[in-house]
């Protein structure tokens, strides 16, 4: 018997790991933290509704087990910004309309704030390339890297325009 697991971290909240070790950490996310932001749709890692940011990396949450997860810090939907003091994505997503039904607006948001980051990340070490700042992707870059994220409703062109300006 283990005397002591590291908890998970959720928007900067320990959580203890649940007891049954085949939970996803979508469903611990949901039925155990209340965090029903992060969304169920095929459960299988098809449509990217369930998108959490684990460490600074986007994942599906529905292909991950919690215990995975022990001392790791994830992040939400919840955890970008609050309705008061939204994330920039979260406020760009608003201004554009980047949603319809809504139903994967939080993995969509959590995605595309994760994936700016990894662009910002893969820039160039060189200090006089770096001093330009991140280099903006092409809305052709945004849909590739967005890939995983699919909208029913068919709002892709707003969403691009969100992130465009965010990546601005
Ligand atoms: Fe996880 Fe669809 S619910 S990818």
């Amino acid at each position: 018997k283990l005397e002591f697991i590291v908890p998970i971290t959720i928007n900067n909240t320990a959580h203890p790991l649940p007891d049954d070790p085949r939970t996803s950490l979508l469903d611990f996310l949901r039925r155990d933290c209340g965090l029903t932001g992060t969304k169920k749709g095929c459960d299988h890692g098809q449509c990217g509704a369930c998108t959490v940011i684990v460490n600074g990396q986007r994942i599906n949450s529905c292909l991950s087990l919690a215990v995975m997860h022990d001392g790791d810090s994830v992040t939400t939907i919840e955890g970008l910004g609050t309705p008061d003091a939204p994330s920039p994505m979260q406020k760009a997503f608003l201004e554009h309309d980047g949603f319809q039904c809504g139903y994967c607006t939080p993995g969509q948001i959590c995605s595309a704030t994760a994936m700016l980051q990894e662009i910002a990340n893969n820039m160039p070490s060189d200090a006089s390339e770096s001093l330009d700042g991140p280099i903006k992707p092409t809305p052709e870059e945004i849909r590739e890297r967005m890939s995983g994220n699919l909208c029913r409703c068919g709002a892709y062109a707003n969403i691009i325009a969100a992130i465009s300006e965010v990546a601005e």
